[in-house]
C-alpha cells in the first residue's frame, strides 16, 4: 500500500481539493486497493471543518466526491504513516520541517514539482486569491502527474 498525504496551511481549500481529485483518479483507475489518500493542514485553526465552500463548488462542478472529509492538523505520526507528503507551497515545506521526525524514507515535495514547466511553482491559495478555478486547474494537473509518477515508481 502506498499512502499519500496532501498538505496546505488550513486544510480547507487546497489540500482537500487535491485529496478529493487524487482519490477520484485512483478510483477511476481501479487501484484504490493500492493507494490511500489523506490531507492535513500545518495550522490547526479549522480542525473538523468541511472543505471551504469554494473548494466544494469546484468539486461539485467536476462531480468529484468530498464526502466525509474533515480538516485535521498534520502530526509527527504522519511521518510513520505516509510514503508521500505533498505540500502546496514553500511555506508548507518550511512548516512541515517542524513536525519532521527525520524519517528519510518519506518523500516530501511540492505538488508542482511533478509538473514539467509548471505555470506556477506553488499552488496559489484561493483563500486569499478567491480563484478556486485556477487552483483546481493546477491541482488537477499536479495530481494526474503525481499519480503517473507513483504508478511508475512502484509498478502499480
Ligand atoms: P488552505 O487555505 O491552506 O488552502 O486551506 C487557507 C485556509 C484558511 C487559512 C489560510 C489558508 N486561514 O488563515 O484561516
Amino acid at each position: 500500500m502506498i499512502n499519500v498525504l496532501f498538505v496546505c496551511l488550513g486544510n480547507i481549500c487546497r489540500s482537500p481539493m487535491a485529496e478529493a481529485v487524487f482519490r477520484h483518479l485512483v478510483e477511476r483507475e481501479n487501484i484504490s486497493n493500492k493507494i490511500k489518500v489523506d490531507s492535513g493542514g500545518t495550522g490547526g485553526w479549522h480542525i473538523d471543518e468541511v472543505p471551504h465552500i469554494g473548494t466544494r463548488k469546484v468539486l461539485d462542478k467536476q462531480k468529484i466526491s468530498y464526502s466525509g472529509m474533515k480538516a485535521r492538523q498534520v502530526s509527527k505520526n504522519d511521518w510513520n504513516d505516509f510514503d508521500y507528503i505533498i505540500a502546496m507551497d514553500d511555506q508548507n515545506i518550511k512548516d512541515l520541517q517542524k513536525f519532521n521526525t527525520q524519517n528519510e524514507d518519506v518523500v516530501v515535495a511540492k505538488l508542482m514539482d511533478f509538473v514539467d514547466k509548471p505555470k506556477e511553482q506553488e499552488v496559489p491559495d484561493p483563500y486569499y486569491t478567491g480563484n478556486f478555478d485556477y487552483t483546481y486547474e493546477l491541482v488537477s494537473e499536479g495530481c494526474t502527474n503525481l499519480l503517473q509518477y507513483i504508478r511508475e515508481k512502484h509498478n502499480i
